[in-house]
């Protein structure tokens, strides 16, 4: 059998015919304008993922009341937005592709966004314990649910008008369906709490008002948590009986998902999680129901193919995978796997969806999302001969584009091989999957002839002889060291360099700073059963930049389930040959230490640019070498430079 072939045939979901079985999941990339209208830009980012040949596209979540409206998204609470609706619906209906819209009320989830709006409440279904007077919590009323209920189908309306081909009812991640269904955050007692049925009564209730509003024509899924993933919450077996009620009430699918987003990590997991978490659930909710199911979650187009041959599962919903190569479809069917840019699950197009601060949404291996008019690029005035300095992801993604734009390129390195820190990324357990990005340039450079040199460092002497019309300087970043007494010694050693396996670490073990890369070697020694303790001059992850969440949390969730102690505000003051010293309430703490790893933070390597500046060539920089961030980052700033050469 053809490879792909279960998962490119045609299904139905409904009385909605789809050309395949993949589904673009809802996500949130904050791409209307501030007052919720949609802009250029949404439309060509959704455009582009139906030209990319996923049979259903559904953007981001749809508010269907003005109390769940955020700036920047796209809401359905008035019939004002119907227009900006269909404007988005036609333009993935002319590019060939189906087009749902998912209801929502963000209930609980306002936690997950860490800002309250002013004036907003926080809807739940029940008061706890745990939530705090500081946030403004409101319990529903039965009459509010009445009032929330006739708001879901008055959206559904909405939605109908505006030309969906189904409508998604957002009942997960802890959302304020979400949040009736669960054991641990729905607490009442009137016909609403209590057993599954009435935990059930108000998602069954918007399903049922939403199928009379709209007729038997329009479908209708609901996305569940086939558990909460966490101790108390919803289960599997619960999420089952869920999944029937929904669907005797008219759901024609059932669309799985998981954890609830303020505590658990797995809606979105990130790399350290394994290949489909959700799948064996989602697979005994297909035995408890007879419409089809759809399950999202790191569901690779492989094993999507494979689990729908299998019949564990109808439909794969794919989010992530979508953002960073939204013609992964096409080029499966015409069999370019080699071409596919593979989402690697570094959750930094999270980490900017929820930060608008820092511009639209952005993909560590695909610098176009949500830019998508600004490609492909348009060939260089002038060509020229380009000498790009440093193999690293930002003088391989350069030269890549450098070459697309029609100049002739020379790729220098000075190590043996290409990738720079990334390959050292590439090393750690959890980050096996990185390797899909340096693979994937190195390819491309390969096929496209681009002449690359390795083990060459490139100085200005080098430039100077080789005469290039431009050179583009990307040399990096180096780790830091601690300018502290002992730092020195023998037995202080970099992070990298252990990761790299230049260097073992033995005995007691003290990692020196608590970012991600503090974290993951800390885990990784730990699971290795080696004596480790963790020193950071912060709290966990909160030195610098602001890290992803949930990367972060998966990360720390694991820290303390290992059992890894922790001096957190803790400044080192000096290292001696047996100990690591920190103070503590006027007192000097020693912290026996037979190794200590330093995770510092990065330093760019500008010292060639520096040398180039004023001998009157055309020098660029990018990369880490400009400023140390992250993979995302270096790709835009990639992309968006050589845009300008
Ligand atoms: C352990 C680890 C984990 C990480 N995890 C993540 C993550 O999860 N997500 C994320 O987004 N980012 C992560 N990063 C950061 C990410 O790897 C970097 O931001 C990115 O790789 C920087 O790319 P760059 O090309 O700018 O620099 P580098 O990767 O530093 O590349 C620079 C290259 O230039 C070469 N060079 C230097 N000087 C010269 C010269 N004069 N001539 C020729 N060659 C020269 C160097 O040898 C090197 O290969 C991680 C980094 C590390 C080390
Ligand atoms: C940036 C971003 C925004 C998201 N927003 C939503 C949303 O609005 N509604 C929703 O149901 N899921 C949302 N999700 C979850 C995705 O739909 C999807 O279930 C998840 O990313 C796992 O699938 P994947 O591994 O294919 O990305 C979002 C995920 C991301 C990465
Ligand atoms: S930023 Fe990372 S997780 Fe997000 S789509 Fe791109 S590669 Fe995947």
């Amino acid at each position: 059998m053809r490879q792909f072939s279960a998962l490119l045939q045609p299904g139905r979901i409904g009385t909605l015919q789809l050309k395949n079985r993949i589904i673009m999941s809802a996500m949130g990339t904050a791409l209307a304008d501030e007052n919720g209208k949609a802009t250029d830009r949404m439309v060509a980012y959704y455009t582009a993922r139906a030209k990319g040949g996923a049979g259903l596209i559904t953007p981001q979540f749809a508010a269907v009341s003005a109390d769940s409206f955020f700036a920047y998204t796209l809401p359905l609470c008035d019939d004002k937005f119907i227009a900006d609706w269909r404007r988005i619906g036609d333009a993935v209906h002319e590019a060939g592709a189906k087009f749902s819209i998912q209801l929502m009320h963000v209930g609980l989830l306002l936690l997950y966004s860490g800002v309250v709006p002013h004036g907003a409440s926080i809807l739940v279904p029940s008061m706890a314990p745990w939530m705090g007077k500081d946030k403004p919590y409101h319990e529903l009323s039965e009459n509010d649910i009445d009032r929330y209920l006739g708001y879901y189908i008055a959206a559904a309306a909405r939605a109908k008008a505006a030309g969906a081909d189904l409508i998604d009812l957002h009942a997960c991640h802890g959302c304020l369906v979400s949040a009736f269904l669960s054991p641990l955050i729905n607490r009442r007692t009137d016909e609403y709490g209590g057993n599954v049925e009435n935990r059930t009564r108000f998602a069954r209730r918007i399903v049922e008002g939403i199928r009379r509003e709209v007729g038997q024509g329009l479908p209708l899924t609901v996305r569940i948590n086939a558990s909460d993933d966490i101790e108390g919450g919803l289960t599997v077996e619960e999420a089952a009986q869920q999944a029937r009620i929904l669907e005797a009430a008219g759901a024609d699918a059932v669309s799985v998902s998981g954890g609830l987003e303020f505590w658990s990590t797995l809606s979105v997991p990130s790399y350290p999680y394994p290949e489909g978490p959700m799948v064996p659930m989602a697979e005994k909710i297909k035995r408890a129901v007879k419409v089809p199911v759809i399950v999202a979650g790191k569901v690779s187009a492989e094993l999507g193919d494979k689990v729908i041959s299998e019949g564990k599962v109808d439909f794969i919903a794919m989010g992530r995978p979508l953002l960073a190569d939204p013609e992964l479809p096409n080029r499966i069917r015409e069999g370019r796997l080699d071409d596919v840019r593979r989402c690697i699950y570094c959750n930094n197009c999270l980490k900017s969806a929820t930060d608008t601060s820092a511009g639209p949404i952005s993909c560590s291996v695909n610098p176009f999302v949500a830019r998508e008019a600004k490609y492909p690029f348009k060939p260089a005035a002038k060509r020229k001969k380009v000498m790009v300095a440093g193999g690293g992801l930002a003088g391989m993604e350069m030269a890549m584009y450098l070459t697309e734009r029609g100049h002739t390129v020379s790729l220098y390195e000075k190590e043996k091989e290409l990738g720079g820190q990334w390959n050292i990324a590439c090393a750690l357990p959890g980050k096996k999957g990185y390797a899909a990005l340096t693979d994937y340039l190195k390819r491309w450079l390969e096929k496209n002839g681009v002449e690359v040199t390795l083990g060459m460092e490139v100085t200005s002497e080098t430039v100077q002889k080789k005469k290039p019309d431009a050179v583009v300087v990307a040399t990096g970043a180096l780790p830091m060291g601690l300018d502290v007494p002992g730092a020195d010694l023998p037995h202080v050693i970099q992070g990298h360099d252990f990761i790299a396996g230049k260097v073992g670490a033995k005995g007691r073990i003290v990692v020196v700073g608590g970012r991600f890369i503090g974290m993951e070697v800390a885990i990784w020694l730990k699971e290795q059963g080696k004596d480790v303790t963790i020193v950071t001059r912060a709290g966990l992850g909160e030195d610098g930049i602001k890290l992803e969440e949930f990367t972060f949390k998966t990360l720390a969730d694991r820290i303390v389930e290992l059992n890894i102690p922790m001096f957190l505000n803790s400044t080192v003051l000096e290292i001696t040959e047996k100990a690591v010293v920190i103070p503590m309430k006027n007192r000097l703490f020693r912290i026996p230490a037979d190794t200590v790893i330093l995770s510092v933070g990065m330093r760019s390597e500008n010292r060639l640019a520096k040398e180039l500046e004023g001998l009157g060539i055309e020098v660029h920089s990018v990369g880490d070498c400009v400023r140390a961030r992250d993979a995302s980052d270096v790709s835009y700033q990639a992309a968006k430079l050589a845009a300008t050469i």
